[in-house]
């Protein structure tokens, strides 16, 4: 693996289970160490466990060299951020390719999401060195189970690089899921599409609930019947106050640039961004419904982590969401089981509390941000009635318990219903 991040990490992990010998190298010597020490430097249920019943088959390094002798197969997993044009930031993969030198007895294994294309062009630049395309679809929170059970695998050839593309295919094959045999560009489109068509979704439900909100039906119910048509499924379905996460707002945007740049204006596309954008701010307005103007209120925001089960905050709703009520005047206290510490620097101004209960001390109103079960267990009609000034919950995710809580005296906003 090249890159010990979450995506590197995970894949290093699962296919020690399965038996392998796996090399992780990162430059950053801080993180390798405490890798060998058996740190595990994310929360991701599941991965603790792997790496250290499996410790004996994974070893970490900064060195290249290293990686190169002992291997050949060489996964890159380094992060592609988007950059301020909204195409992917390649600058890393460009520089893992440099470090390689010119040996052509290895392949690289692009995990990377990278831009259509990416793929021949490294080929063009790097005569003799293996390709192959093999997309993550991994989700944070439930990688390790997504790694195991996949519903499928995508695997793509580059040019002479069949015999490497039969050998990867092989390392998936005890997982039993269909191995979808292709080639690099389309491998890579495979992997955007997947995304930006999952992000669709949602800004499609996001809408449904918004006019469902205006026509009286209730999204969920909506949701329900739409999914149990085979041809539209049941999953992605869930409304609420926008996605975020370190791929669907990059990989949209992405794919939206590489059109653009094609010449080709990708117009669905521009929507499901701005639909996402107007998602996350119509919580503002449920707010100033029941509370007037926002100056001096004081806002709980329950959860910051982009959604439960992991630690990330990148494009999280909740940094959206603490800066536009900061800037109508209002003061914004901030909850999270595990990501709270990490983003106080990214929340501005607002109060980063250790429990539920301090960040709803005396607050106008509560707005659950991110799906956490621990919310969902609050003693809302006793002791969370007893703190709160004003009785008001935005549930975002429609994760609690609507009925319980209005019976007990709440005014209750959800999306959709
Ligand atoms: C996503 C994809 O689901 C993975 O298949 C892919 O590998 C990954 O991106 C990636 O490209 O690396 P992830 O970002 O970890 O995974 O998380 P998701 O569970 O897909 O959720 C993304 C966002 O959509 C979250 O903010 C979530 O709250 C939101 N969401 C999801 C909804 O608002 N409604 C839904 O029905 C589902």
């Amino acid at each position: 693996m090249i890159g010990a991040g979450w995506v590197g990490l995970c894949t290093a992990a699962c296919f020690a289970e399965l038996g392998h010998e796996v090399v992780a190298r990162d430059i950053v010597p801080e993180k390798v160490e405490s890798l060998s020490r058996g740190e595990v430097p994310m929360h991701e249920p599941g991965l603790g466990e792997l790496l250290e019943r499996n410790a004996e088959r994974l070893t970490f390094t900064t060195s290249m060299e290293e990686l190169l002798e002992r291997t050949r197969l060489l996964f890159c997993c380094v992060d592609t951020p988007p950059t301020y044009s909204g195409d992917a930031d390649l600058s890393r993969v460009q520089s893992v390719i440099d470090d390689l030198g010119d040996s052509v007895e290895h392949a690289i294994v692009m995990k990377s999401t990278v831009p259509v294309g990416t793929g021949r062009s490294i080929q063009r630049r790097r005569e003799g060195l293996g390709y192959v395309s093999n997309p993550e679809f991994l989700k944070e929170g439930t990688a390790v189970e997504d790694f195991m059970h996949p519903d499928r695998v995508v695997v793509g050839a580059g040019e002479g690089s069949e015999g490497f593309a039969d050998r990867v295919a092989a390392l998936y094959e005890p997982l039993g899921a269909p191995i979808v045999r292709t080639d690099v560009a389309s491998a890579e489109m495979i992997k955007l599409a997947s995304n930006a068509f999952l992000a669709t979704k949602i800004s499609f439900i996001n809408e449904i609930a918004n006019v469902s909100e205006e026509l009286g039906a209730d999204v969920l119910e909506v949701a329900r019947g739409m999914g149990l048509d085979e041809r539209i499924g049941d999953k992605f379905l869930r409304p609420g106050i926008g996605y975020g996460g370190s791929c669907f707002p990059k990989d949209v945007s992405a794919l939206k640039q590489l059109a653009g740049n094609s010449g080709y204006h990708f117009q669905l596309l521009t929507a499901v961004i701005e639909v996402n954008e107007l998602q996350k701010r119509r919580t503002i307005g449920k707010l100033q419904k029941h509370l007037g103007s926002l100056v001096n209120r004081e806002i709980a925001l329950l959860g910051v982590a982009f959604k439960p089960d992991t630690d990330d905050v990148r494009e999280a709703t909740s940094l959206v969401l603490a800066a536009r009520l900061q800037g109508e005047g209002a003061n914004v206290r901030v909850y999270d089981p595990v990501a709270a510490q990490k983003a106080a620097e990214l929340l501005g101004g607002a109060r980063v509390c250790v429990s539920a209960g301090e960040a709803l001390d005396g607050a106008d109103a509560a707005v659950l941000v991110t799906e956490w079960p621990e919310f969902a267990e609050l003693d809302w009609a006793g002791d969370v009635k007893g703190r709160m000034a004003t009785p008001l919950v935005v549930d975002g995710r429609n994760f609690l318990d609507r009925d319980g809580l209005r019976e007990a005296g709440f005014t209750y906003e959800g999306i959709g219903r």
